[in-house]
């Protein structure tokens, strides 16, 4: 390989990631490669070495090559092209420092797959109370006084490292508000925005009613933006004359899928072009089945995303925990706002989930749901399989919810719902978190039923009976 080109500064960029231990190696050499880039060390337009030579060079499997080259394409960071390579894209900037279902649960009901809720039996109890017990054993008094109103800097720290580690996030521990939750989030950009004189946010149509009603709250109206097959759709989203929109990019809810690197690279084209921001939901984005998560749309432009995530698919959301990283020219403003609105989430909540991040028990939990939702959806797939024949799973393999498209014969979704709601399933249609009014009120029914099923909270026995039941009360 030539010493004196790029593809010696890749090499040598990337030298201490490929010696890392065998298990994070591949993770550690895309979190370099992204770094590099975002840096600018390798500039836009670098053509990188090809995955053999870089992994001869690296003395790494051209696998983990290939894969970083993948991952760090699907996130927008790098482009490919038939045949002609892989070279650094040109959008990054250097970088400075009902879907969503709150429903309750359908008491007495035999079966139910509404989406929202992680199993909730999976929360780690000891590692959660000895966290406990460590930090009343160890936290100082002056802690229990009134917290820093973006929280306590242990606990920022701890999440900037998670957030970058995890999701490729641009977080520094200055511009993370802790929060309680995706929902506070929302309602404290929806203020923020409100005093800037924006009165109008753009919303996902399929989307989670969720952001809407608290948008509203804050006295800032959705405005509904269709999907396309890559994403929120460009055309109409300029056409709408917003310059805030709202987006679930790694995992869209509830269509499930992903947005594709030319929507990402597009929508912050236009965030620029407008001045104006994106408020990434990332609300399940720790939990891809396939491949490694695509990293978070933050990581390419933190001056026009505000990102925000959430424990409540990962532990529960009864902890109402959150946080959300702002950009610099947004910081203050939203600061004040969680200052004046909780004078600071509780300290006590802050430091134990602190200590339960510094010791690696928030990734021992992420890895035990991620092997049980995993398992949940390829027995939900499985199960349609067998007793929806000619039905189709469709979304990426993520998260904790998927769309299945039923045969017509199913339907028409009407009576297909109203006959396993009474036989005790309880089922959501996508067409019931679509903003659209026609699509809402079934005049445009398709003619094929999708359903948004959430399975991480169903043992896999359960699910494979709960699927039983549908199809016997869908064809009896
Ligand atoms: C789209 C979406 N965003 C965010 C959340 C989580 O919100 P919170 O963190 O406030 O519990 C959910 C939970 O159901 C959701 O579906």
């Amino acid at each position: 390989m030539n010493r004196n080109g790029p593809a010696s500064a890749a090499w040598e960029l990337l030298l201490p990631a490929a010696s890392a231990p065998a298990r994070t190696r591949g993770r550690s050499l895309q979190a370099a490669l992204r770094e590099a880039v975002r840096s600018g060390r390798l500039a836009p337009g670098t053509r990188l070495p090809s995955s053999r030579d870089l992994a001869a060079d690296l003395g790494v499997s051209r696998g983990l090559i290939t894969e970083a080259y993948e991952q760090l394409t699907a996130e927008g960071y790098l482009r490919s092209g038939q045949g002609a390579g892989t070279w650094v894209g040109a959008a990054v900037r250097a970088a400075r420092p009902p879907a969503r279902d709150l429903a309750p649960r359908l008491p007495g009901a035999r079966a139910d797959f509404v989406p929202g809720t992680p199993d909730l039996s999976l929360f780690p109890r000891s590692a959660w109370a000895a966290a406990h017990r460590g930090v009343l054993a160890e936290l100082p008094h002056q802690e229990l006084g009134y917290p820093d109103p973006r929280g306590l800097p242990r606990l920022r720290t701890a999440l900037a490292g998670l957030l970058a580690r995890r999701r490729g996030a641009v977080a520094d521990p200055e511009r993370i508000v802790v929060v309680s939750g995706v929902a506070q989030a929302t309602t404290l950009l929806g203020f923020a925005l409100h005093a800037r004189g924006v009165r109008t946010v753009g919303v996902e149509d399929p989307g989670s009613p969720q952001h809407d009603a608290l948008y509203a709250s804050a006295g800032v109206t959705a405005v509904p933006v269709p999907l396309d097959g890559e994403g929120i759709a460009l055309e109409p989203l300029r056409a709408s004359g917003v310059r805030a929109v709202v987006t679930t990019p790694s995992h869209q809810f509830p269509t499930g899928i992903a947005y594709s690197a030319r929507r990402r690279a597009e929508l912050l084209d236009w965030a620029r072009s407008v001045d104006g921001l994106v408020l990434e939901d990332d609300y399940d984005g720790d939990f891809r089945y396939d491949r490694a998560p695509v990293g978070a749309l933050q990581g390419l432009d933190p001056e026009h995303v505000a990102y925000t995530g959430s424990v409540s698919k990962s532990l529960a959301p009864g902890l109402r925990l959150g946080w959300l990283l702002v950009p610099e020219s947004w910081a203050e403003e939203i600061v004040e706002r969680k200052r004046t609105m909780d004078l600071g989430h509780p300290a006590l909540d802050q430091a134990l989930f602190a200590r339960f991040l510094e010791r690696g028990d928030y990734d021992r939990q992420l890895r035990r749901c991620q092997r049980a939702y995993r398992e949940r959806r390829d027995a939900l797939a499985a199960a349609l399989d067998e007793h929806f024949p000619g039905s189709e799973v469709s979304g990426i393999a993520a998260g904790l919810h998927v769309i299945a498209g039923l045969p017509e014969r199913y339907g028409p979704e009407d009576r297909f719902l109203a006959r396993v709601t009474a036989a005790g399933v309880a089922v959501r249609p996508l067409s019931a978190y679509a903003h659209a009014r026609a699509a809402r009120d079934g005049t445009d029914t398709p003619k094929r039923i999708r359903l948004v099923l959430g399975y991480a909270h169903i043992p896999p026995a359960r699910i494979h009976e709960g699927v039983r039941l549908m199809a016997e009360a869908a064809t009896g």
